[in-house]
């Protein structure tokens, strides 16, 4: 199950994503907010993070302006890692090299082909574990948080 939120400035896109992920056949829950009137990114970036963190939600797609606010959010919940992503390459290594369960986008800096590219990678690619796994391990146990 995939946690979709955005904020007024990714609000376009989580709606877009929405009937790219049925046509996926990717289920998803959409965290809000209902409608794209002006509203700040925590709110709804924290909901969606706490049902990854607590296992409700395996994925998450997170939207704002740039997307570097929802990656913020995100990482601050436990098990999260958030990688905001302007290329589908970058989403490839974030889930090859970092396991990253929860991919953040920016509407005002990424094209939407491109991030139908982004989006399609990090459902796709997985994780290569070995030399990684301890390294992504070690992104938890040395939280300070
Ligand atoms: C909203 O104007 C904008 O600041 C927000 O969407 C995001 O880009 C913050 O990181």
């Amino acid at each position: 199950m995939i946690a979709l939120a955005s904020d007024h400035a990714g609000f376009e896109y989580k709606e877009k994503l929405k009937t790219l992920l049925d046509e996926l056949h990717q289920p998803y829950r959409d965290f809000g907010p209902p409608t794209g009137a002006r509203t700040d990114y925590p709110d709804w970036g924290h909901l969606a993070s706490e049902a990854i963190s607590t296992g409700q939600c395996d994925r998450g797609i997170l939207i704002c302006g740039t997307g570097i606010g929802m990656s913020i959010v995100a990482n601050k919940h436990k098990g999260v890692r958030a990688a905001a992503c302007e290329s589908a390459s970058a989403a490839r290594l974030a889930r090859q090299h970092n396991d990253a369960n929860v991919l953040t986008l920016g509407e005002r800096l990424t094209g939407w082909e491109a991030v139908i590219d982004i989006v399609k990678m990090f459902l796709s690619a997985t994780f290569e574990g070995g030399r990684h796994a301890e390294r992504v391990s070690k992104i938890h146990s040395l939280t300070k948080l």
